[in-house]
Formats: structure tokens, sequence, C-alpha cells
């Protein structure tokens, strides 16, 4: 009875979400192909299972580690040096002021090397087990930071024990988790609270999923969750916790629309966005749920932080010991029993983190596989997120993130077939998102604003904030100040000389069609939220949407048939023509080529449905 009730909630949904669909605002607004040359492409010579991607020493040059390879990159002068590897690569760091770099992978068993900068030598073996994967498909993030290494990969081959370690030669020591696990779980994201006013209290947080222990039918199958470590922990004492966490919490999150029944519940990739303010650090996470739709949800590290120092703790009602389970503290040694007692457990907070604005950022119908997240300054001085979303067909979407709501900005229709993304990876000093299948590697530049037009218009309605009307070169360009632009609301008065309402004035050639003969109009659709229409004599006919444009068909030309037509594009109150025609009959009448007649019938149907 309940799950009835639940599917019938949820196809209501999908029915009213499909109407959204359906209306536009689930599309991009412009497509860009490999043809619009808004990137470089390197090959890696070969298909690789997995490429782990790293920025190089210098702005243009980027590290790809690969199956038994270790390439560095030069875009700009499109070279590349390369070393061969024993392993394939599944893991890469910088270690900060030196000149080598911290690579990892594996040969059936982990393995990790120093290897320098240059690429002119690695070291002798380092330990790997637990930091480095034992096979190339096990995803385990890893985080660098202040000389320390944390890390997510199982500790046997099988692909048990997952926990989160931490391994440093300082005095701090290494940590390993008391809680390693060998059901189903895994590990998404490592991400940073710090540095923090009081240092103490730097954190790291965790984002992961785990199988739903509860088997019921109507139970999510995936709990995702966050959870939370101190820096500073260094393990219990002798007789309890020995170098493992003290400070191990765990919190769920929630994804979802509960009125409606609707919920994410696996976690598929989190991007961190750092702010100057550390609570303002926001952890864009990407969810799937069981009917293939994607969504994305935005908690904030401060909302993060509230629950782990304020919520109570789950399944321990009653007094909490002091300090409060979960505090960093200086000496974690000198932790009280009855304190320590409670962190043996799995200690889970009561409540959950919710997102920002309570309700995902973006529903989708699309299946979104990784994100990366830019933060990106508008010319009025605005901070805007603009996301990067991969699609399981090798597609991006370039999306905006505006007053609560997103805005597809451009699908990057970057390789030229279908492909399967490996892997990601965002410049933001440079601007440059860079992208690899296992064969190539592009760099896609973020400033290619040339791309969406020719006017004002189609500069501000393009709602990019990389991007603004120059109006002096008359271009769109890398947005500076000075540029037209209108993130918030793509409005086309900001442009100053508006081109009268046609833009088109020469009169078009004409062209004579046979009496009788079938003949299309195409209008080419360049903004997938303008809405197209053809007019002949003021009126208009509609057209049909193809992936060529939109089609106005003329199923027997005749002379009531002759004349102008026009084909007018309205977005945001702006209309403009953007294809003129002139049709004339031609001499005698002629019969349908056989092919045309096919596609006419295929039309007539096609609108008839419409
Ligand atoms: C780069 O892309 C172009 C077309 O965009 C293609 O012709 C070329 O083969 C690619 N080069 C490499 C090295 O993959
Ligand atoms: C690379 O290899 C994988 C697995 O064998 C295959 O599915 C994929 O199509 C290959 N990629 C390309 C671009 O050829
Ligand atoms: C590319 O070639 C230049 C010389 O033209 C060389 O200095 C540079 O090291 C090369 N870059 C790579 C990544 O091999
Ligand atoms: C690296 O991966 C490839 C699959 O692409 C596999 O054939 C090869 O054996 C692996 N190499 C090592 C050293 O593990
Ligand atoms: C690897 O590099 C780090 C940082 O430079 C250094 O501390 C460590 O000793 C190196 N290990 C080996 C085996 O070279
Ligand atoms: C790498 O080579 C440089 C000189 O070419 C040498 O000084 C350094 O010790 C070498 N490092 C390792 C890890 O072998
Ligand atoms: C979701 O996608 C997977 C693979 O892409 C497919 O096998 C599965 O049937 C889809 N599920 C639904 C409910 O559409
Ligand atoms: C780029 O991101 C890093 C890490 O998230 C951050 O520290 C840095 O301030 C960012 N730089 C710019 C130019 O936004």
């Amino acid at each position: 009875m309940e799950i009835k009730k639940k599917t019938c909630f949820v196809l209501f949904y999908m029915c009213c979400f499909l109407a959204c669909v359906a209306k536009g605002l689930d599309k991009p607004r412009i497509t860009l192909n490999a043809e619009d040359n808004i990137f470089r492409n390197y090959s890696l010579g070969g298909n690789h299972s997995r490429v782990e991607l790293l920025q190089g020493p210098s702005d243009t040059t980027l590290y790809v580690g690969g199956d038994g390879k270790l390439f560095l990159i030069d875009f700009q002068k499109r070279n590349h040096s390369e070393i061969p590897l024993t392993y394939n690569v599944t893991l890469m760091h910088r270690y900060p002021n030196t000149q080598y770099l911290y690579v990892c992978g594996t040969h059936g068993e982990p393995v990790c090397c120093n290897v320098s900068m240059k690429l002119t030598n690695s070291s002798e073996p380092l330990p790997a087990q637990g930091i480095a994967p034992f096979g190339v498909d096990e995803q385990a993030p890893s985080l660098f930071i202040e000389d320390e290494l944390y890390t997510t990969a199982s500790y046997e081959k099988s692909g048990s024990k997952i926990g989160i370690r931490r391994w440093s030669d300082g005095s701090m020591g290494s940590i390993w988790s008391n809680q390693e696990n060998t059901q189903d779980l895994r590990y998404v994201a490592l991400a940073w609270s710090g540095p923090k006013e009081n240092k103490l209290q730097d954190k790291v947080y965790a984002f992961m999923w785990e199988k739903n222990p509860d088997p019921s039918r109507e139970a999510e199958l995936w709990v995702p969750l966050v959870t939370q470590i101190c820096k500073v922990d260094r393990g219990g004492p002798k007789s309890c916790l020995q170098k493992s966490w003290t400070s191990h919490l765990r919190a769920r999150l929630s994804c979802g629309i509960p009125d409606r029944k609707l919920y994410f519940s696996k976690l598929v990739d989190v991007t961190i966005l750092y702010a100057e303010r550390w609570n303002e650090g926001r952890a864009y996470a990407l969810f799937s749920n069981g009917w293939n739709m994607s969504a994305v949800c935005i908690y904030t590290l401060g909302d993060i932080d509230r629950v782990f120092t304020t919520s109570s703790f789950r399944e321990h009602p009653g007094q909490v010991p002091q300090p409060r389970p979960g505090m960093c503290v200086s000496d974690s040694t000198k932790l009280p029993r009855d304190v320590l007692k409670m962190m043996m457990g799995p200690l889970e907070m009561q409540e959950w983190v919710k997102p920002v604005g309570d309700r995902p950022l973006i529903i989708s119908r699309h299946q979104y596989t990784r994100i990366e997240v830019d933060s990106v300054m508008a010319v009025d001085g605005t901070q805007y997120s603009v996301l990067f979303l991969s699609l399981e067909d090798g597609r991006i979407h370039k999306v905006l993130e505006v007053m609560g709501q997103f805005f597809i900005i451009a699908e990057l229709n970057v390789f030229q077939r279908k492909t399967v993304i490996q892997n990601m990876l965002l410049q933001n000093s440079t601007k440059k998102l860079y992208v690899s299948n296992g064969v190539e590697v592009l760099e896609v530049d973020l400033h290619a604003c040339k791309k969406y037009g020719t006017q004002c218009v189609d500069c501000v309605q393009a709602r990019d904030p990389y991007c603004g009307w120059d109006a002096i070169s008359q271009t769109c360009t890398a947005a500076s100040s000075g540029t037209i632009q209108d993130v918030q609301h793509g409005d086309f008065r900001r442009c100053e000389d508006l081109p009268v309402s046609s833009a088109l004035h020469s009169l078009p050639f004409v062209t004579e069609v046979p009496l009788q003969a079938a003949h299309f109009l195409n209008c080419p659709m360049r903004s997938g939220h303008a809405e197209y229409n053809w007019y002949y004599n003021d009126d208009s006919q509609g057209c049909v949407s193809t992936d060529k444009g939109c089609l106005l068909l003329i199923e027997t030309m005749g002379p009531d048939h002759d004349g102008k037509y026009e084909c007018k594009a309205s977005e945001g109150g702006y209309e403009r023509t953007v294809a003129l025609a002139q049709l004339q009959t031609a001499g005698r009448a002629a019969g349908l080529p056989p092919p045309l007649a096919g596609a006419v019938c295929l039309l007539s149907c096609f609108t008839f449905f419409l």
C-alpha cells in the first residue's frame, strides 16, 4: 500500500517535472560543437583505463597520469614530456615548496613514488597500501594538506577495509579509522574546513555513501553522509582507540523534495568551492536516484559544522559527556573514558545536513556524471558560481547558479563522438577546464565568448559571467570593467545601440519553386531558449523544430504561396528576424520526388502530433 502510494507520488511529480522540461527550462541555451574551436586537444597515444589530472608548473601545462605513463603536456607549445611507469596511475599530488610530485598507481598492488616535476627521475617505491587503490576502478579520494595525507583507499585487495586514514611523519602521527568497513560504501570527496580562526578546530570532512542497512522496500537504497575528523586528533590513549580517530562523527545529507516524496540518495560526485571565510565555503554535491534523474544540492561548510557542533546524537539520548564528543581538543589522548567510549561506535548526528535553500539547486532528467564549479566575478562585482556537469555521453553542461535557480548557459559538445568522460579538472586561476576521455585531453577555454554571436544582445542574453560586450571592438569578449553584461536577468535593454528590429534589411534572393512541388524553409535555431516562428504576409505560420533548424513546410507550391517569408526569434522580450526568403512559383507542375514525399508525410504526422 505504502509503496504504491509512493510510486504514485513519484509518478505525479515526474509528470509535473516533465511538463517543466517540455517548457525548455532544462535545455541548454546554446550548443557549442567541436567545430566552434573553443578548445585545444592533445592525444595520449592510446586508450587509458583511467586518467588523473593535475595542474602543471605553469599556466598552460597539465600533468596527466595514465596506464603506465605520466605526461606533462604544454597546450600552448603543443608538445609534451613523458616518462614510462611500471604502474597505472590512480593518484597525484604536488608536494608544496619542493620540486617533486607524489604519484601513486597500481600494478595489481598499489605503489607510490616521488617523481621530479620535470619528469626526469622517479624515486624508489614508497609505502602505498591503504593510500592508493588496488585496482584502477576504485575511486578513493585523497587530500594533501599541510604535509599530511588523508586517504580513503581499501586496505585489502578484496576492496574491503575502507576507511579514512591520515599519514604523517610529524608529531600528530598516522591515524587509522576504527570503523573501517567491509560493507558497501564509497568515499566520494574530502574537504578541509580550514584554515579557521581557531586552528585547533580545523577539520577534514569526507563525503560518502553507503548501502542503506534498512532492507524494507520503501527505503532508499543508499545513504549519503558527511563525516568529520579533527586535524589535531592524535588518537586515544594506549587502552582505548590508540592511533584511531577520537573525533569521527557522521551526519546524513538531505537532498530532495520531501513534500513530493522525491529523494536523491546516491551521491555521485562532490566538489568544494572554498571561500575567504571558511564557513561560507560550499560543497556542490551531485546525486542521482533510482529513476536516473540527477540533482545538485549545495551544503555550506558552516551548516555542516553547525550540525556536528550542536545536534544531539542519534541513539544517545540524555546526558552528553564533556567535552562534547567530536570537539577538537589539543590532546586527544587525555579525553575522558565516557567520551572515548561513545566515539568507539559509529556516532551519528540526529539532525540531517540540509542543502542551501532547503531544496536542490538542480533537478534534471539528464544523467550527470561529474561536477566542477568555478566562482566568477561579474562586471558589477557580484560573485557567481558556474557549474560544469558532464553527461554520460561526453557532453558538458555549463550552468549558471543565479538567485537559487539554474540556467544552462551552454552545452559543450567537444568530443566528436559519444565517449565517456573519465576526468575533469577546473583550473580557476587560468579559467580553463581540462577534460579527458582516456584517449585525448582537451583544454576548454571558458572565455570563448565570440561564439555567442556578433551582436550585443547575443552576448548579454548569454548570461555568461565570463563574457561581456565590448562596445568599442563590437565583440563579445572576456568580461572586464566597461563591458556590457547582465548575468542576473540577461536583459537585452542593457545594450545601447539596438539594431532596428529587423536585422536583415536586404531583400533575399528569389527562390523559384516548381508549381505543386513541396518546399521547406529552414530557420537556424541558435538559442534553445528562443521561440522561432515563420511569417508569411505577417501571418504566423509556426514551424517544426528539428536538429537542423525550425522548418516550415509548404506542401504544394502555388501562386498563393508566392511572396516574402520571415523567420523571427523571440527571447526575453526581444524579437528579431533571423531568416528571410522570397518564393515564386515557377513554370508548370512538378511531381514530388519520392524521398521528399516520404519526408512530407513524416513531417505532416509530426505536425499533427504537435
Ligand atoms: C583534435 O581535434 C581535431 C578536430 O577538432 C581532430 O581533427 C584531431 O585529430 C584532434 N587531434 C588529436 C591529437 O586528437
Ligand atoms: C577506450 O576503451 C574503452 C574500454 O575498452 C572503450 O569502451 C572506449 O570506447 C574506448 N574509448 C575510445 C575513445 O576509443
Ligand atoms: C616544449 O618545447 C620547449 C622548447 O620549444 C621546451 O622548452 C619545453 O620543455 C617543452 N615542453 C614540454 C612539456 O615538453
Ligand atoms: C594498466 O591498465 C591496462 C588496461 O588499460 C592493463 O592492460 C595493464 O595491464 C595495466 N598495467 C599495469 C602495469 O597494471
Ligand atoms: C619524497 O619527497 C618528499 C618531499 O620532498 C620527501 O620528504 C621524501 O623524503 C621523499 N621520499 C623519497 C623516498 O625520496
Ligand atoms: C633526480 O635527479 C636529480 C639530478 O638530476 C638528483 O639531484 C635527485 O637526487 C634525483 N632524485 C631522485 C629521487 O632520484
Ligand atoms: C538507468 O540507466 C541505466 C544505465 O544507463 C539503465 O540500465 C537503467 O535501466 C535506467 N533505469 C531507469 C529506471 O531508467
Ligand atoms: C582557486 O581555488 C583555490 C582552491 O579552491 C582557492 O584557494 C583559490 O583562491 C582560487 N583562486 C581563484 C583565482 O579563484
